[in-house]
């Protein structure tokens, strides 16, 4: 199998997170609920991952490190702590239902900073436009699951404080291929999956949160702290952290953001660059194809939208699925992305890369590609 579907999970993991796992299954209870070793245990391994998120995200304080169970939970506690009903937010022309579904849930009003694709001045320029001092909040993807456009998220948040706005960072695609600083971006909240870039099992997230944010909860319930009290704690991060912890998610974790580290997120990208660079050289020469790539490829982290004539999406993800080629087809749940790149009516194929992928299986998507259509 060649899976090419890194952007919606990771499925190849390194082998320390399997490990990870499978160990703290058999050997770690629940933290912060008994002085007996098992729970102990499980502590410092929570621990331990946040401390190492913090080192790796350039955060003080590693109790501002909240484990979610993926993205699109951190984002729903980071727009929820942020925007209130009706508020007036600007997001960019290619977010997530993560993002914008929560806030149409809230009614606000959503202003769409929209920018043709892999356009970075234009997209700022918008930013520009449309951010003032009303606005209760600026919420913006790094990178576009879709596209993977890398967008100008530090002259964006730079704009943001200027004008004292809350600036919250979707970080679904770049966390582990590309530097996400909390203290450069002084962002309200920073939201990530633990199980795309970060390589830790699926039911992990991160939420960072930004010094001193106000923080409302989605659920309440016990934390091991404070329990005579019927409030939530108004400390990180169990005011944030009701319930049982996955655990093992949380080891396993803790060794995908060792190997980043071990690695480095500079190396992961290039890696990931290079095999999409196969995959746009051999596509290119396919009738029929359209790829959505961009003229400078720094401005493209790993992920590739490509059309074929005359054939659905879907269809063409099916059929690569039958020849043992994974890829996404269709909108990618993000709808924006799609009205500001004109596929929202086709959708489009996406090839999305990891550090575990090969040069080789870039030229086997090309063939199967060339397969479909000859
Ligand atoms: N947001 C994930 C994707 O783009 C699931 O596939």
């Amino acid at each position: 199998m060649v899976y090419l579907d890194n952007a919606a999970t990771t499925l190849q993991k390194p082998p320390a997170v399997y490990r990870a796992v499978i160990s703290a299954m058999k050997r770690m209870a629940s933290p912060g609920r008994g002085g007996h070793k098992p729970a102990m245990l499980a502590a410092e391994t929570a621990f331990a991952c946040r401390q190492a998120a913090a080192e790796l995200f350039h955060l003080e304080d590693p109790e501002c490190v909240v484990f979610t169970l993926n993205a699109t939970h951190a984002l729903n506690l980071a727009i929820k702590s942020v925007v209130k009903p009706g508020d007036r937010v600007v997001v960019s022309g290619y977010e997530h239902n993560a993002v914008t579904r929560p806030l149409t849930a809230l009614g606000c009003d959503i202003q769409v900073a929209r920018s043709p694709l892999f356009d970075r001045e234009a997209i700022l320029a918008e930013f520009d436009r449309l951010v003032t001092p009303q606005t209760a909040c600026v919420v913006c993807t790094h990178v576009s699951n879709v596209f993977g456009f890398i967008l100008p998220v530090e002259e964006i948040s730079g704009l943001c404080a200027r004008r004292g706005v809350p600036f919250i960072l979707d970080a679904s695609q770049s966390a582990g291929a590309l530097p996400v600083h909390m203290d450069a971006l002084d962002a309200a909240f920073i939201c990530m999956p633990g199980h795309k870039g970060l390589y830790g099992p699926q039911g992990t997230g991160l939420l960072l949160c930004g010094r001193d944010r106000k923080t409302d909860t989605l659920l309440e319930g016990g934390t091991g702290s404070l329990s005579a009290r019927q409030d939530m704690p108004d400390f990180l991060p169990d005011r944030l952290e009701a319930g049982t912890h996955n655990v093992p998610g949380i080891a396993g974790l803790l060794e995908g953001i060792r190997f980043i580290r071990g690695r480095g997120e500079e190396t992961i990208l290039r890696h990931e660059q290079a095999l999409m660079a196969v995959a746009i050289r051999g596509l290119r020469t396919i009738p029929g194809v359209t790829l959505y790539d961009a003229l400078r490829p720094e401005l493209q982290a790993g992920v590739l939208s490509f059309t074929v004539a005359d054939m659905d999406c879907e269809a063409v993800g099916e059929a690569l699925g039958a020849r043992d080629v994974a890829v996404r087809a269709g909108l990618h749940c993000a709808p924006y992305a799609h009205e500001s790149a004109g596929t929202l009516r086709s959708g489009t194929v996406r090839a999305s890369f990891s550090e575990f992928n090969t040069a080789d299986q870039a030229k086997r998507l090309v063939a199967e590609v060339a397969r479909l259509v000859g």
